[in-house]
């Protein structure tokens, strides 16, 4: 297959009558160039596949079956891409609405450079003539201006977000990352690939051949719940957007209030409020470990208990430090009202937090490095900080804070960073176990789990 030069996706779904013409005209256009054609077909009888059979032996048909059949037009499409041997592909209805001698201007385009290339009703020398009737032209024009303000930046250019005719490195995307249902497949891959190098060629949008639209009010309805959807699924704040971080939030929120009836019954029960807030920091920081080792995180901890807590603490020890300072700089050197800046810290503390603790206290198996380091330049950023504060409240001279900084950040990330090597080499309970003699005796490696 290494000398084929395209691949021609076509959903369809009881296009029978226009299959063969579809084919015949593919063919034309084609001139000699090697190609091959995949019917993704959701028919629910056979007629479609028999007619592509008659028209063209060689053109190939997945004719999904049940379970297979997800998404629809988007699925089938998606479908398509994946099972597609070319890296050209160009993908577009079969009811001849899409003129196949617009295929070589879509293909040639990727080969001067573009990654996607749009077949455009609405460009200069396009024309939506074929669509059936105003109601059919008002619809289109409509979905159209929503998805545009949806997405203002990232459809800046694209003058037919909606179009169903467009080719595409397959390379440039990763099928698995599309989820789309429905009608409107490029509208996913313009908002999840927004760096795709595009380009657009016109359209002249022509009358089906024979038999009816599948573009329906159900249809239209699909459209306007994927909107939203895929707005905050490709939002650079979506890590947030979920129903984890929801979890996570309220449980904070829950415990944080608890932490400060608690104080001031400690206080009232005539307890020194220095030792009354000790013990509170340390209820609160039991009860947000437990609920969410328990509850938000609840799908992925079961080892490792005690690596968990102590970068649990770690973290939150840093980030308690960090909103400190942040506290400080805001309210003295930016001089916002204290409350105010205390909003600011709980934002930051709760997003960090959030992060870290997802990637390195509570993962599936061992952290991502990427949490990891985090973490890591989290905790020796905080404890450099502290020291250099420290320093500096003692009125040693700058030069001298920043050299104790800097070389505690140092020592803080190597000390980490042997630490976790043992842990990777050995696993936590090792040394526990032969505590006498630390790391001497290499018994079991962890598992996998813990790469
Ligand atoms: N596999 C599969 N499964 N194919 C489908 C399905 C499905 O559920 N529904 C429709 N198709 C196929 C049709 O057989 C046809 O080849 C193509 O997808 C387009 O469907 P039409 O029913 O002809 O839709 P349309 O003409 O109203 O919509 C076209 O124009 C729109 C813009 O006006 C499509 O190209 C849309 O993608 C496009 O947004
Ligand atoms: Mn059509």
């Amino acid at each position: 297959m290494s000398d084929l030069y395209a691949t021609i996706v076509v959903p369809c779904r009881h296009e029978e009558g226009n299959v063969g013409p579809l084919l015949d005209r593919i063919k034309t256009a084609m001139n000699g160039h090697p190609y091959e054609v995949l019917f993704v077909d959701d028919s629910d009888n056979d007629a479609t596949v028999q007619a592509i059979r008659a028209a063209d032996p060689n053109a190939l048909v997945f004719h999904r079956m049940g379970e297979q059949r997800w998404g629809g037009l988007a699925g089938a499409v998606i479908d398509g891409l994946r099972m597609a041997h070319s890296d050209r592909v160009v993908v577009m209805d079969a009811d001849l609405q899409h003129p196949p001698e617009v295929v070589p201007a879509l293909l040639s385009t990727l080969d001067g450079g573009a990654e996607l290339v749009m077949a455009s009703r609405y460009t200069d020398g396009g024309d939506p003539g074929g669509l059936s009737g105003p109601f059919r032209r008002l619809v289109s024009g409509a979905s159209t201006w929503l998805a545009k303000a949806t997405f203002p930046i990232r459809l800046r250019g694209v003058t037919d977000p909606m179009t169903g005719f467009f080719g595409l490195r397959r390379s440039a995307v990763d099928a698995g990352t599309l989820h789309s249902r429905g009608f409107k497949i490029l509208l996913e891959i313009l908002a999840r690939y927004p760096r795709l190098r595009r380009a657009e060629v016109p359209l002249r949008f022509d009358k089906r051949l024979s038999g009816d639209s599948k573009g329906d009010a159900r249809q239209g309805l699909e459209y306007l719940k994927q909107l939203p959807r895929l707005r905050v699924a490709t939002t650079p704040l979506r890590y947030f957007a979920t129903a984890r971080f929801r979890d996570f939030a309220i449980g904070g929120a829950v415990v944080a209030a608890a932490g400060v009836v608690l104080l001031e019954a400690l206080v009232r029960t005539g307890m020194d409020p220095l030792a009354a807030f000790g013990v509170q920091l340390a209820v609160t920081l039991a009860l947000n470990f437990s609920y969410n080792y328990l509850v938000t995180w609840r799908d992925r901890v079961r080892a490792g208990l005690a690596r968990r807590i102590s970068w649990f603490l770690a973290t939150r020890g840093a980030t308690q430090f960090l909103s400190w300072l942040l506290f400080a700089g805001l309210s003295a050197a930016v001089g916002l009202h204290h409350q105010v800046a205390n909003g600011v810290c709980l934002v930051m503390a709760a997003a960090v937090n959030y992060y870290v603790t997802d990637k390195v206290v509570f993962t599936a198996g061992a952290a991502s490095a990427r949490g990891r380091r985090v973490a890591r330049w989290l905790v020796a950023g905080a404890a450099a900080l502290g020291i250099g504060a420290a320093l500096y409240a003692a009125h040693l001279p700058a030069p001298t804070v920043l050299a104790a900084s800097l070389l505690a950040v140092a020592l803080f990330n190597t000390a980490i960073g042997a630490l976790e090597v043992r842990w990777r080499l050995y696993g936590w309970r090792t040394r526990r176990r032969s505590s006498g003699c630390a790391g001497r005796r290499p018994t079991a490696r962890r598992g996998s789990g813990s790469r």
